[in-house]
């Protein structure tokens, strides 16, 4: 089943993210975001942000156990972007958010659909290991753009950081705007993430969801 993430949920949230994205997502990997922690407080403090607009989804199993996140954030035009209340100290989290904001700028969103004034970022998408390539993030997929669509909301975007996540936002038919090659992306002349293959690069997709 597909459900709205609530308050009283957050906690049994973060535990799921400790366990699988804060370990497994292509980029945390490559920096070795955790190396030896529990956890990663800055991308906890990202995580519960995104869950504060309540739009974000969780796949559970009949006994109620959590196996898929989509972690979806509304953004508004001339809205404050979405980290820039975010003190982040931990110095590999700042250069995945220096990444997400570089990619922000670059693809330009807004600029591109000047009639769209809120959009709806899938900001974390995450599945269990052992339930993967079972269609569970592409079902997280549309029931977001389900609850986007029913909010007036007329654009749905998604950053794609693994070619995973790239390879199902694009089987339901969303439009890739922007990509960039991870060897492309450099600070001081040197590329600043190498993740392991296939994930080469960052995308963006979109999908308009509203006239
Ligand atoms: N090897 C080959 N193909 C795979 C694999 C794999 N290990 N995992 C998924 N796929 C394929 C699926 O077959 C499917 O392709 P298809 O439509 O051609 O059949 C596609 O990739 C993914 O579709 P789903 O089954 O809906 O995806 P899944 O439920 O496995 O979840 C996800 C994908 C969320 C990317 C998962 O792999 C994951 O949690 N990865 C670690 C965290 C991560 O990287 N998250 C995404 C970062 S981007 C962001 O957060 C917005």
């Amino acid at each position: 089943h597909i459900r709205t993430i609530g308050k009283e949920d957050t906690e049994r949230v973060l535990d799921f993210l400790r366990t699988f994205f804060f370990r497994d997502e292509p980029l945390n990997v490559d920096i070795k975001l955790l190396e030896g922690e529990q956890t990663c407080p800055d991308l906890e403090e990202f995580s519960l942000k995104a869950i504060k607009d309540n739009v974000s989804l969780m796949a559970i199993t009949d006994s109620g156990k959590i196996i898929g996140v989509s972690l979806n954030g509304l953004i508004e035009r001339n809205g404050a972007a979405d980290d820039d209340d975010l003190d982040v100290a931990d110095p590999k989290f700042s250069k995945i958010l220096g990444l997400l904001n570089y990619v922000d700028k670059e693809a330009n969103v807004f600029e591109r659909y000047p009639d769209v004034n809120k959009m709806i970022l899938v900001e974390i998408l995450s599945v269990d290991g052992s339930w993967r390539g079972q269609g569970i993030a592409k079902k997280l997929m549309n029931k977001t753009r389900d609850l986007a669509r029913e909010q007036g909301v007329k654009l749905m975007r998604v950053d794609c950081t693994s070619h995973f996540s790239a390879k199902a936002i694009a089987r339901l038919g969303f439009e890739c705007i922007y990509k960039l090659k991870y060897e492309d992306y450099k600070e001081n002349g040197l590329p600043v993430f190498d993740p392991e293959a296939p994930h080469k690069e960052v995308t963006v997709y979109i999908q308009r969801i509203n006239q």
